[in-house]
């Protein structure tokens, strides 16, 4: 489990973090916050480094697209959802993991 305050995270800036030695990536779309597996489930690309469009994270390598609400695969190369991780929102930080 990992605490942030809400205002170190950039709206709409994906990060990645570290729980337990797995990369996370963490969003932050208005007041809500998500975390997601950061390794695309396509191949071995961090979605850190990807797009945010409304709830959806789009892969930098190929494009795809995964809802942040869900981890599901929206749009192909990947068709495997993503993991996701547990939020807790405390209102001005979050616990994550
Ligand atoms: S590595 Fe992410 S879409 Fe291929």
């Amino acid at each position: 489990m990992v605490t942030f305050n809400k205002s170190e995270l950039l709206e709409n800036k994906p990060r990645q973090i570290m729980i337990n030695q797995t990369p996370v990536c963490v969003v932050r779309i208005k007041d809500e916050v998500f975390a997601v597996a950061d390794t695309c489930s396509h191949a071995e690309a961090s979605l850190a480094e990807g797009d945010i469009t409304d709830y959806k994270i789009e892969c930098w390598l190929h494009g795809a697209e995964f809802d942040l609400r869900t981890g599901k695969a929206l749009t192909p190369p990947a068709v495997e959802p993503l993991e996701t991780f547990s939020v807790i929102d405390n209102g001005d930080t979050v616990e994550i993991g």
